[in-house]
């Protein structure tokens, strides 16, 4: 019985010094230390021997095998560390794997370059909520809750309870006029901002109207400040972001914020004036609304009534991106087509 131990031993030994992969560790697993090996039969067998015999031939078995199995078990590491090194070896002939860098969205691009132009002409840039407030996108810009000035902007409402306090309902911001207020009440005059953001309109859309836009808002604030010094930032302005002079219009309107209010007009650069689906056929594209500050818009601030003078205005983002890159249907910017923003 010894001899046979010690036979299966060197056999072992033997054939552990000839595996090549981790299948083989796994077959002789099997062979010497499963149900069905030859030790386990001879463990199976003990209660047959004489007790002497069992004294001597258990513990010798049980010992073989537990070499057999830490052979095995060296063998299986040293395996597993050489398919290892196979995997951390590094070909540093490969050529390069080419990495497609991203690229900002034309409205980033346009809208910081909006921020570049207007900080070197001293403002400062201001932001607010999108989910805001029923009193500071209406209400505090005069135009309280039976205003016909809420119906020219369509909104998406978030909650409007019935019989509720003034001014609590809670809307996806139509405009960005709606930081005015919010800006005043912790800033003193004079001020000059412009707040980029995201605005909102429950409305359909189509080559020039998207219900998600962006603007840009400009409020600046002091005790002398009229018409002429808003005509000269604008101008300023344009001729910077496309370069030359931009022919501009101002049309007498109507913005409950504002007094008196005007709808300004760039010459459409996709057609040259000429008229296409960008300015729908006109030649002039309506960049937004502006005017003088409303008194009661300074009075919802906490400023005194008739102490200052300021201008506002709320321009589209949107439509100067799609005039400086020839876009003409503004549904592109946000169906997410990565070959669209590729371009830029
Ligand atoms: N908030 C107005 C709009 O969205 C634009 C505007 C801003 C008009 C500031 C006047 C002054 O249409």
């Amino acid at each position: 019985m010894k001899n046979k131990i010690t036979k299966i031993k060197e056999q072992a030994e033997q054939e552990i010094t000839e595996i090549k992969d981790a299948k083989q560790v796994q077959d002789l697993k099997v062979k010497y230390l499963g149900k069905k090996s030859e030790f386990n039969q001879i463990l199976k067998g003990l209660k047959d021997l004489s007790v002497e015999d069992k004294k001597v031939i258990g513990p010798l078995a049980n010992q073989t095998k537990n070499e057999i199995k830490e052979l095995l078990e060296q063998k299986e590491e040293v395996l597993e560390n050489a398919v290892d090194a196979e995997k951390e070896w590094i070909d540093v002939t490969a050529p390069g794997k080419r990495i497609k860098p991203g690229k900002l969205h034309p409205l980033t691009l346009v809208q910081n370059q909006i921020e570049d132009i207007f900080t070197t002409m001293g403002f400062e840039i201001a932001d607010g909520p999108e989910v805001e407030t029923e009193f500071y996108n209406f209400d505090a810009i005069n135009m309280p809750d039976d205003h016909p000035g809420r119906d020219m902007q369509d909104t998406f409402w978030i909650s409007r309870e019935e019989g509720r306090k003034k001014g609590t309902g809670t809307v996806l911001r139509t405009q960005t006029s709606s930081v005015q207020v919010r800006y005043m009440e912790k800033h003193k005059p004079p001020l000059r901002i412009i707040v980029p953001g995201r605005v909102f309109r429950n409305e359909a859309t189509d080559a020039s109207h998207e219900h998600t836009f962006n603007q840009f808002e400009a409020l600046v604030v002091d005790k002398d400040v009229n018409v002429a010094n808003f005509l000269n930032i604008v101008e300023t302005f344009f001729t910077q972001f496309f370069g030359k002079k931009m022919d501009i219009r101002l049309r007498p309107s109507y913005f409950p914020f504002v007094e008196p209010g005007f709808e300004f007009d760039i010459s459409c650069t996709n057609c040259n004036g000429k008229g296409c689906s960008v300015c729908s056929r006109t030649g002039w594209i309506e960049l937004g609304g502006a005017g003088m500050v409303h008194q009661n818009v300074f009075e919802a601030a906490g400023y005194k009534k008739g102490e200052y003078q300021g201008f506002a205005w709320g321009f589209g983002v949107d439509r100067l991106a799609m005039m400086k890159y020839k876009i003409d249907d503004v549904r592109l910017f946000y169906n997410g087509d990565v070959r669209f923003v590729q371009q830029f």
